[in-house]
């Protein structure tokens, strides 16, 4: 593919490493293709990053044809800097785009584009232990029309951003009010894609958690409000009874890589991993009844984010006594090792910049 490059006149500052936040600062440079009906994708370039402008008609502005991806470049101590299964996050977008009648962005152009926009932004990727640089690939129809129907032009682009931990507990516990009125997805819908849509339905019930003085909100199925099948943003697992739990990937929940990275892990480490229907009623029995060991979160943004409480309706269960699990920190100090270099990869997951 070949890439043009417009150069900016004047690099940016770059921010605290010790302070970065999520999602605060972006880099110099933006990586942008345009798809159309005739010639479908055309003019690779990397150009400053800055504002774009779209008719107030865009069809996404109004039926949020939009797709995105997340995903992490790390510098490791040797100075290196690596991808993490990027083919992954490339697969996922053409099976959420095919969900949305977006047109497929190839694998080997996204990996591509992902690998050339970072080898130019390669001093935005932090050093300072934790951090990283996080990088959002996304799509969206730029037709200017009123009608709903599969666009004829659209836009790929990738932004990026040097982050810290995502969350303000960093890998401390955190409190989870399961949801019991609001749904985040059913079969049939968008949920197993990462589209805006699912982000902007999902903010009422986080909003919800907050004012109960829960940092996130765990998903219950859309049909019986019964069936644990997300945390926030997350997939989620549990230890119950030295096995682990997690909800099977049928179309309501998304196909997380770092779920997929930690399956692999368990399973080679000799655990049984059921990904299976688990009743919220029978999470909070196993939290009473103390076979409820360990429960975390798992998604590129937090990688492992470990549960201290859950609350649902009137009842309460701690997890580990609001303690991060052995199990959980093993897996978030092994995963985080090779994704910084500091554990070899035996798996093959770690693609060099
Ligand atoms: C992730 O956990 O990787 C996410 O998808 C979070 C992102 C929406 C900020």
């Amino acid at each position: 593919m070949d890439i043009r490059f417009v150069k900016r006149e004047q690099l940016k500052e770059k921010p605290d490493q010790k302070n970065l936040g999520f999602g605060k600062y972006m880099t110099d440079y933006m990586f942008v293709m345009d798809w159309t009906k005739e010639d479908g994708w055309i003019d690779a370039r990397i150009v400053p990053h800055e504002p774009i402008s779209l008719d107030p008609a865009c069809v996404t502005l109004h039926y949020a044809q939009e797709t995105f991806e997340g995903m992490k470049a790390y510098r490791t101590k040797s100075g290196k800097i690596q991808l993490f299964r990027p083919e992954m996050n490339a697969r996922r977008m053409i099976k959420s785009n095919e969900r949305l009648c977006m047109p497929a962005f190839p694998e080997d152009m996204f990996v591509e584009a992902v690998k050339e926009l970072v080898k130019v932004e390669k001093d935005w990727v932090p050093s300072e232990p934790g951090t990283s640089l996080y990088i959002r690939p996304f799509m969206f129809a730029t037709e200017s029309a009123l009608g709903v129907h599969m666009a004829s032009k659209y836009k790929f682009m990738v932004i990026c951003c040097p982050v810290g931990a995502y969350y303000a507990e960093g890998i401390n516990p955190v409190k989870i009010l399961v949801e019991d009125e609001l749904v985040r997805a059913v079969q049939g819908g968008t949920g197993f894609t990462k589209c805006g849509g699912n982000y902007a339905g999902s903010i009422l019930g986080q909003v919800k958690a907050e004012k109960m003085g829960c940092t996130q909100v765990l998903w219950l199925d859309g049909v019986h409000r019964k069936y644990v099948e997300e945390v926030g943003t997350m997939n989620i697992m549990f230890k119950i009874g030295g096995e682990i739990y997690t909800a099977p990937i049928e179309g309501t929940v998304l196909p997380g890589v770092t779920r997929d990275s930690i399956i692999h892990i368990l399973k080679d480490w000799g655990y049984k991993v059921n990904e299976t229907h688990l009743a919220v009623d029978d999470l909070m029995k196993a939290g009473h009844d103390g076979t409820l060991e360990e429960a975390f979160g798992t998604g590129t943004a937090a990688v492992i984010s470990p549960v201290g409480e859950f609350v649902y309706k009137d009842d309460i269960v701690k997890v580990n006594n609001f303690e991060i699990g052995k199990l959980t920190q093993k897996l978030y100090d092994y995963l985080t090792g090779i994704q910084w270099g500091d554990v070899e990869d035996k798996y093959g997951w770690t693609v060099d910049i």
